[in-house]
This record gives C-alpha cells, sequence and structure tokens, in this order.
C-alpha cells in the first residue's frame, strides 16, 4: 500500500456577489436574520455565459498550476457535483477544457460530503497502484436549483469551486492519515432536490416519464439537528481510530453550511474560533465545493502551512457526512 500526498490547491467563484440586503429585495429577509442564523454575509451567483464546468475547469487549472503538474500527467479527474451542466456528467468536459487527455474523468454525487467522497475515492485509487495523480474538484451551482422564492433555503446557497491535486507517495508520508464514511438515506427526504416526472403517452396503453427536476427542499431544523449529532460523533471516533488528540489538530475544516455549527463542533473539540476554518460570510453555502474552497484559502493566505494536520467533515443530503484526517504538503504561501 502506498500513501497520498496533497500538492496544490485551487478555487473559482463567479464574479457576481449578492449580499443579504440585496436578497431582502426579493424575500421576506434581513442582513441581520441571515447573519445571525447563518454568518452568511453574501453569495455569489453564476452569470447567464458562467457554467459549473466552467468553475471547475478553472479551479482544476489552478491546484495544477500550484502543484506544478502539466495537464496530461493527471490519471483521474474526479469531480463531485449535485449540479452537472449535463446529467451524464461534466467532468469529461472538465477533462478536455484542461487538455489532460491521459485522464479518465467522471463526475460522483454526494451532495455537500462530495468532496470528503471524492477525496478518499481519489486515495483508493492511489494507494492501490493503480493511478499516480488525481485531480479532485468538488464544485456546485446551486443558485440554478434553489427557489428563490423560498427564504427558508434561498438566502443559504451560492455558487463556487475548489480542487486539489493529489498524487501517490510511500505509505510513511501519507496525508490521509485517517477517514470515515456514512449514510443514511431513510432521513434523506430532510433534504431533497428530486425529480418530478411527467407521465407522456408513449403508445396506446403504454407512457413515458419526461423528466425534470424540483428546487431543493430543506428541513432546515432537521438538517441541523443530524450536523450537530453526527459531525462531532464522526469526527471523535476518527481521532479515536487514529490515537489523536484534539489538541493535535491544527485546523478544523468543516462544511461551511451554518456558522453556529462550527461554533458548537469548535467548542466540543476545545478548539480556538481562529482555528475552525470560516469562508461562510463571504460564500455561503457552495456545497460540494465548502471545503477545497476553503482550504484553498487558507493555503494561499499562508494560515495552513506545510505539515499541518486537518480535520475536516462533510455533511449533507443523502443523508450522507464523513470526515477525514489529512495532512497539508502542498507549496504555502
Ligand atoms: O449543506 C447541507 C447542510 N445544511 C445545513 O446544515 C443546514 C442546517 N440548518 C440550518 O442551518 C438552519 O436550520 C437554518 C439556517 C436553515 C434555519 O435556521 P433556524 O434557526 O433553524 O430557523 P427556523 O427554520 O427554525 O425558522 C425560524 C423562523 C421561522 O419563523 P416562525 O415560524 O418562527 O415565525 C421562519 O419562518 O425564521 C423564519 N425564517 C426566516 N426569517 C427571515 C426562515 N428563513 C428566514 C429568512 N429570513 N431567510
Amino acid at each position: 500500500m502506498r500513501g497520498i500526498r496533497l500538492c496544490g490547491s485551487g478555487a473559482a467563484v463567479p464574479a457576481t456577489r449578492v449580499s443579504n440586503v440585496a436578497l431582502s429585495q426579493r424575500v421576506e429577509t434581513s442582513d441581520e436574520w441571515i447573519r445571525s442564523r447563518t454568518g452568511i454575509g453574501e453569495r455569489r451567483v453564476a452569470a447567464a455565459e458562467e457554467n459549473l464546468t466552467g468553475l471547475a475547469t478553472s479551479a482544476g487549472q489552478q491546484a495544477l498550476q500550484n502543484a506544478g503538474w502539466a495537464a496530461s500527467s493527471v490519471d483521474l479527474i474526479l469531480l463531485a457535483t449535485s449540479s452537472p451542466d449535463d446529467l451524464f456528467g461534466s467532468a469529461p468536459k472538465v477533462q478536455a477544457a484542461l487538455g489532460a487527455k491521459h485522464a479518465v474523468a467522471f463526475d460522483l454525487t454526494a451532495a455537500c460530503s462530495g468532496f470528503l467522497f471524492a477525496l478518499v475515492t481519489a486515495a483508493q485509487y492511489l494507494r492501490c497502484g493503480a493511478m499516480q495523480r488525481v485531480l479532485v474538484i468538488g464544485a456546485d451551482q446551486l443558485s440554478s436549483w434553489v427557489d428563490w422564492s423560498d427564504r427558508r433555503t434561498c438566502v443559504l446557497f451560492g455558487d463556487g469551486a475548489g480542487a486539489v491535486a493529489v498524487e501517490a507517495t510511500s505509505s510513511q508520508n501519507d496525508a490521509l492519515v485517517g477517514f470515515r464514511m456514512a449514510s443514511d438515506g431513510s432521513r434523506g427526504e430532510n433534504l431533497t432536490l428530486s425529480q418530478h416526472a411527467e407521465r407522456q403517452e408513449l403508445l396506446p396503453g403504454i407512457s413515458a416519464q419526461q423528466g425534470g427536476f424540483t428546487t431543493i427542499a430543506m428541513n432546515g431544523q432537521e438538517v441541523y439537528k443530524f450536523a450537530a449529532r453526527e459531525v462531532p460523533a464522526i469526527l471523535q471516533q476518527l481521532l479515536d481510530d487514529t490515537g489523536t488528540s484534539a489538541s493535535q489538530l491544527d485546523w478544523l475544516l468543516l462544511h461551511q453550511a451554518n456558522q453556529r455549527i462550527l461554533d458548537a463542533v469548535g467548542d466540543r473539540f476545545g478548539m480556538a474560533a481562529e482555528k475552525v476554518l470560516s469562508n461562510l460570510a463571504h460564500y455561503g453555502n457552495t456545497s460540494a465545493a465548502t471545503i477545497p474552497l476553503m482550504l484553498h484559502e487558507a493555503v494561499s493566505d499562508g494560515r495552513i502551512k506545510s505539515g499541518d494536520l486537518i480535520a475536516s467533515s462533510g455533511f449533507g443530503a443523502g443523508l450522507s457526512w464523513g470526515a477525514a484526517l489529512i495532512r497539508w504538503d502542498g507549496p504555502t504561501s
């Protein structure tokens, strides 16, 4: 068995900012309500000429550049997204746009846990020796899928992409110190973006379903309770698995859904507030993108340094959740 090394990161967000104050012109809400309940101040929204593939490609390109990799050296591109431009998958379009001509590329759908699940998946290909270099991208454009008249959900989400270049290394230097993943479909109805099928008569006596999708529907309180319970539990299990104490952690890098969740988990592990990474104020919940977007920001501004130990957790629709203990080993500013 080999190990993995995180070599470089990248991120991309649309240029258009929508502030809480601006949103309050559309739905009955306020900057005060949104900030105090979630920590969100503004979010980015893709313009007509932007799309998921473009955001994912820009983030991927930057990660390749920061890792010093040629696109042609990548073996696999894993695109974690729940909002592809094409239901058949957007990863191959990213592969083509990057010029990663030797890479196989496919999408992985696990909502807000998507990046973490994709990173763990990438590690399996690398550890077993099947591949040498993987580009893991988390990207979502949920602005296309929220109901902009539903104040309970539309204030929460934004668009963005983040990426990490990951390569195989020796097992002694494995940057994925441990991981755990979980799913519970029996609670899945609490957060959905489900299909609505319209029946159409195909032939006499035979009907087919014309597909389409509804908008995001969430039972916020139930999802909040789920996250507040499961995230600390899975992180604790991971610390126990790996014989790590919370005091050894340099950073807590959680899915950015709600500042109250970040604060509660940080308190639970006795982490100082500045060690609990947060950029919710600027981007809101970008689903599969939150973790790599935050990682890239903290690496770029010099907070995360080579050798730092990071406890990360993703959680969301499915329901799905997971945790990973990772050591950053890429370039730092
Ligand atoms: O990425 C996947 C993971 N997602 C999450 O982790 C999200 C988890 N859930 C949450 O973060 C929180 O539940 C929310 C931020 C979504 C909601 O906060 P809350 O404190 O649970 O509020 P609530 O749903 O209990 O609503 C409280 C009140 C309600 O009014 P009444 O019934 O008390 O009169 C809502 O109608 O706030 C009202 N409300 C709003 N008011 C102003 C709901 N949304 C808004 C809004 N602006 N945008």
